[in-house]
C-alpha cells in the first residue's frame, strides 16, 4: 500500500467474514488529520466491520488498512499494543466496571500501560483528574457506575477513552439511547476533543442529526460499499438551546 499522511488509509479493502459473509467491498477511503469522520448507513452495512479493522480486531481478506503509519495486521504484538494505545475507543452502552469507581474505570488505560513508581501514580492522578473534568464529571469521580445516569456513564466512557491522549478516537453510536440534550453534551466532547487535543474522530451513527451537528465529512456505507463521501454543510444553529427549547421547536407549531 502506498505510504499516505493521513491518520487513517484504506485502499481496496474487502472483508469477507468466515462463514461467507460479504461485509466490505473495494472500500478506498482517507481520513484526514484532526477531522471528524462521519460513517453512516444501514444495520448491516459494514459501519463496525470497518472500525474493527483500525483496531487491528479484524485483518482485511483483501487490500491494506494504514492507522498511524503502520499496517495493523502486520505488527507483533507489543506494536500493536502501543498502537492501540493511540486508538481510544467509545462504544454504544459503554461498559464500565461496576465495581470500581468512576475514577478508577476511567484509570484503566493508564494501568494497562504497564508504568509504576510513585511519581507515575501521581502524573496519572493528574491526566485522571483532568480528563474528567474535561468531561463535567470531575464531581462524581468516587461515585460508582451504577450511582450514574446513562449519560453521565457515556461521559466517563469517552474520558476514559481520552484519558491517555489518543490520536484517533473511534466511536460506535456513541450517543444512541440518550436523550437530544444528553447527545448534545456528548457531541460537544467529541468536538472539544479535536479543538483541544488535535484528535482525529470516527463517529459511526444511525442519526443524521449527529453528523450535521458535529462532523467535517460523512461517508456513506450500503451493503459494504462506499457510496459517498460528502463535506458536511455546518450546522448554523441550537447547539446551546436547552432540550426543552428544542422540544418547544420541534414539536410546536
Ligand atoms: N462476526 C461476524 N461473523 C459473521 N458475519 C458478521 C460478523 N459481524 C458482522 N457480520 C456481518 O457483516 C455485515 C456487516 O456487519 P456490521 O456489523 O459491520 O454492520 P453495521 O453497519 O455495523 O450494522 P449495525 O448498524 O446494525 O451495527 C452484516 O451482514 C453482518 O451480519
Ligand atoms: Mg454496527
Amino acid at each position: 500500500m502506498p505510504p499516505s499522511d493521513a491518520p487513517i488509509a484504506l485502499r481496496g479493502v474487502g472483508v469477507t467474514y468466515p462463514g461467507g459473509t460479504r461485509a466490505l467491498t473495494d472500500v478506498d477511503l482517507e481520513i484526514r488529520s484532526g477531522e471528524i469522520f462521519g460513517v453512516i448507513g444501514e444495520s448491516g452495512a459494514g459501519k463496525s466491520t470497518l472500525l474493527s479493522l483500525l483496531t487491528g480486531e479484524m485483518a482485511p481478506s483483501e487490500g491494506g488498512v494504514a492507522v498511524l503509519g503502520a499496517d495493523p495486521t502486520a505488527l507483533d504484538p507489543v506494536a500493536l499494543r502501543a498502537l492501540r494505545r493511540r486508538i481510544g475507543v467509545v462504544f454504544q452502552g459503554v461498559h464500565l466496571l461496576a465495581n470500581r469507581t468512576v475514577r478508577q474505570n476511567v484509570a484503566l488505560p493508564l494501568q494497562l500501560r504497564g508504568r509504576r513508581g510513585r511519581a507515575d501514580s501521581a502524573a496519572r492522578r493528574d491526566l485522571v483528574a483532568d480528563v474528567l473534568r474535561f468531561v463535567g464529571l470531575d464531581g462524581r469521580a468516587d461515585a460508582y457506575p451504577a450511582q450514574l445516569s446513562g449519560g453521565q456513564r457515556q461521559r466517563i466512557g469517552i474520558a476514559r477513552a481520552l484519558v491517555a491522549r489518543p490520536d484517533i478516537l473511534l466511536c460506535d453510536e456513541p450517543t444512541s439511547s440518550l436523550d437530544a440534550g444528553t447527545t448534545d453534551g456528548v457531541l460537544a466532547l467529541l468536538r472539544e476533543a479535536r479543538d483541544q487535543f488535535g484528535t482525529t474522530v470516527v463517529v459511526v451513527t444511525h442519526d443524521l442529526a449527529v453528523v450535521r451537528r458535529v462532523c467535517d465529512r460523512v461517508a456513506l456505507f450500503e451493503a459494504g460499499r462506499l457510496r459517498d463521501i460528502l463535506s458536511v454543510r455546518p450546522d448554523t444553529g441550537h447547539g446551546t438551546e436547552s432540550y426543552l427549547d428544542r422540544a418547544r421547536r420541534e414539536l410546536g407549531t
